[in-house]
Formats: structure tokens, sequence, C-alpha cells
């Protein structure tokens, strides 16, 4: 090969490479989007503690930490497909609920909208042809499934029980047990 096809070979292989604009802008975004809920996260942890209710500040702890590997994920991948990650602001959390019951609702609302950003980050990746992209996003669209129905269940455990009493100590003993796993480590 002349140096002119080499050069020819390697601009091709960059443009079928290097991450498009908008794909680049959706994944530095979503960086954002995972840095924010744990920090979200991390403030309904202290609003439990302040509260005495450690079992539920340990879920919310985990919760921050399994938010705070999937911003890494996102900026891994960008690394990885040669792509600038640009840290923006984080917004500022709530530090005051209204009780348990108002929290879960919150932390459901807030992964209903985090699904809503994954789905809105795939179909950029699908207008873009970006192949690699859809690939890699898989996985957190089969993790937000699972983020929606663990919440769910816990939002109906705690209207089972009003949210107050027995259950309420018994539920706090339970969640005492949760430990972070970094799942965005496994196959
Ligand atoms: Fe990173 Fe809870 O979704």
């Amino acid at each position: 090969m002349d140096k002119k096809s080499i050069f020819v070979f390697l601009t091709k292989q960059k443009s079928i490479i290097m991450l498009k604009d908008k794909v680049l802008k959706a994944l530095n975004d979503q960086i954002n989007a995972e840095m924010h809920s744990a920090y979200l996260y991390l403030s309904m942890s202290a609003y439990f503690e302040d509260k005495g209710l450690n079992g539920f500040a340990n879920w919310m702890k985990v919760q921050y930490q399994e938010e705070l590997s999937h911003a890494i994920k996102f900026f891994d991948y960008i690394n990885e497909r040669g792509g600038r990650v640009m840290l923006a602001p984080i917004e500022g959390v709530p530090t005051e609920f209204d009780g348990i019951i108002d929290v879960y609702e919150k932390t459901l609302e807030h992964e209903q909208k985090v699904t809503g950003l994954i789905n809105e980050i795939m179909n950029i990746a699908v207008e873009c042809s970006d192949h690699a992209t859809q690939s890699f996003l898989k996985w957190f669209v089969d993790e937000q499934v699972e983020e929606e129905a663990n919440v769910t269940e816990l939002l109906d455990n705690l209207k089972l029980i009003n949210g107050q009493g027995n259950g309420v100590f018994m539920l706090n003993r339970e969640l005492k047990s949760r430990v972070f796993v970094d799942e965005t480590k496994a196959e």
C-alpha cells in the first residue's frame, strides 16, 4: 500500500470508529444524569440516616454506588471509542422529603425518567447507525427494567404497611443487608 492509500485507509477506519457528535453528546449527557442520580440517592440516604432508618439509608447508599458505576461505564465507553469525555456541573437535589413512601415514589419517578433518557440515546444511536453504541446500551435497557421492578416492589410493600409501624421496623432491618455488587463488570 502506498502512502496515499494508507492515508485513505486510515481516514476510512477513523470514520468507522469515531463516535458521531450527536451520539457523543448524548453519552456525555448521560454521565451527568447518572452522577445526578447518584447525588439524589445519597441525599435520600442522608435523609434516612437523620430519621434513624439505617436500613433504608443503606439501601440508598448502595443505590448511589450503583449510579456511580453506571456513570463510569459511560465514561469508559466514550474513552474506548476515542471520544472526549466532558464533565458538566451536577444539578442540585432535594434534601427534604415527606416520609418513606414519598422518597420511594420519587425514586420510581426518577428511574422512569432515566429509562426515557436511555431510550432516547438508543434512538440517536439507531438514527446514526452506530451499532456498537446500540450494543453497549443494551445493558442499560435491561438494567432499567430491573431497577424499575425493584423500586416498584419496595414501594408496593411500603404502601401495604402504610409506611409506618412494625412493618417499617422489619423492612428497615431487611434492607440493612443490601450490599453493592458492581454489575457493570459482570458479563
Ligand atoms: Fe443508572 Fe438507576 O439508573
